[in-house]
């Protein structure tokens, strides 16, 4: 899994699923059939995380084309009270994680803060399922039908809702980051042709495509059994990073691996160099966020193929009915446009942006123009040391802002 591997998917999750075990009791058997908090604006993301910080913050609801409702906050000035200068920036989350993930350092290294502060027009997304994320023109969580979708859903309707209503709104063309999953949403998006018209460029960090070279064993194991148990856990719909179910099922690896569960991140994730442990307090009070158990079978499937296809049905019949033949189709990557700016960021130690993977996707890009493809290794960072490492306003954001300026 990973964010799922993939992306951050499994990252995030992992980290999370494993960090409450330590600190929360396990919930009540039968957890995914609870029903859904109404979460008002007084303990949303704006109140809880940024106004806190002394930053201004508007909330603000997008609805998708298949109906979610999604959150996104605004912070439209710096912490000096100086209204935003430059364009949109749209800040896109990965697997088990919602905003919060710009939000939770220090505002001196948090993202979102960060581009406040220097004068960006921040927007920061919330995917379909996520806690801020979870309504729907006719459907409740408690459905089944609420959980039926993967990443292909998020590329192809929740990042094109994102993306229209932040230009819509600010009537400018926007510049995009994505952390994990976030940038294969976009790589996904992008391949189709979509959303490039509204934006500028796109920043990807710790970029989840290719995924067959994953080097975190566990991840490789809950791949291999999603794929195996996919009925199973299909009919789970919803996976729970802290519920019962889920942490028995990250426990059963553990012990297969004669591993400490408690002192998991690593494996998982590779050797984060910078995160400050004494915050992961402050992660865990928001996170992890659930995802839909189809997401990480599709997830699954990429880390056992190494293609970037849409969802496998497994059935051959289902797949001519979604896709109209008996295999899904690729995401083509040779088909983003050359002149589009990209800014790809990944870090040597990350085990599930792999190096080789990454090398993968970046001979997919070798007709990019050389001048609109910047690519910024960063031999000491793992997977979470983008979103969650003290230094990464040096090492990663000033060289991403300074990207921005030029495209
Ligand atoms: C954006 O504006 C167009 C034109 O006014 C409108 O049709 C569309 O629904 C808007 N989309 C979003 C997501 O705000
Ligand atoms: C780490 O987090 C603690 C607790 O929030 C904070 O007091 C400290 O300043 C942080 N250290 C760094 C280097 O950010």
């Amino acid at each position: 899994m990973a964010n799922t591997a993939v992306i951050i998917l499994f990252s995030i999750v992992l980290l999370c699923i494993t960090a409450t075990q330590g600190r929360k009791t396990l919930h009540q058997n039968n957890e995914w059939l609870t029903s859904y908090p109404v979460v008002d604006d007084i303990d949303g993301i704006c109140k809880t995380m940024v106004e806190t910080q002394g930053y201004t913050c508007e909330e603000h609801k997008v609805t998708t084309e298949d109906g979610y409702i999604l959150s996104l906050q605004r912070m439209p000035v710096g912490r000096s009270g100086k209204k935003a200068d430059k364009p949109p920036v749209l800040l896109q989350h990965g697997i088990f994680a919602d905003a919060i993930t710009w939000l939770f350092n220090l505002p001196d290294e948090s993202l979102g803060f960060i581009l406040a502060d220097n004068g960006y027009d921040v927007w920061l997304a919330n995917t379909r399922g996520t806690k801020y994320s979870s309504g729907h023109t006719s459907l409740d969580p408690n459905d089944m039908a609420y959980w039926d979708w993967s990443w292909d859903e998020l590329a192809s309707y929740d990042l094109p809702a994102f993306v229209q209503y932040v230009y819509n709104q600010t009537g400018q063309k926007v510049h995009y980051v994505g952390y994990s999953l976030g940038a294969l949403m976009a790589l996904a998006a992008f391949s189709q042709g979509q959303v490039l018209n509204m934006l500028r460029s796109a920043a990807l960090l710790g970029p989840t495509a290719h995924m067959n070279q994953i080097t975190s064993l566990p991840i490789k194991i809950a791949a291999e059994s999603f794929i195996a148990d996919a009925v199973y856990w299909l009919g789970l719909r919803e996976f729970i990073p802290n519920g019962q179910v889920e942490a028995k099922f990250v426990e059963d690896i553990c012990n297969t691996l004669h591993m400490n569960c408690l002192k998991l991140i690593t494996p998982f994730t590779g050797p984060n160099c910078c995160i400050n442990s004494s915050r992961i307090d402050v992660f865990l009070d928001h996170e992890p966020q659930p995802t839909a158990t189809k997401n990480l079978i599709h997830l699954s499937q990429m880390i056992r193929t190494g293609n970037i296809a849409k969802y496998d049905y497994d059935v051959q019949e289902q797949n001519m009915q979604n896709y109209g033949q008996p295999v899904p189709p690729p995401y083509d990557m040779t088909e983003i446009p050359n002149e589009f700016p990209l800014f790809l960021s990944n870090g040597g130690q990350d085990m599930l942006s792999d190096v080789k993977d990454l090398q993968v996707l970046l001979n997919d890009l070798k007709d990019h123009d050389g001048n609109k493809l910047v690519v910024l290794f960063k031999e000491d960072y793992a997977h979470l040391d983008y979103a969650m490492g003290v230094n990464a306003n040096q090492m990663i954001y000033d060289p991403m802002m300074a990207f921005f300026k030029d495209n």
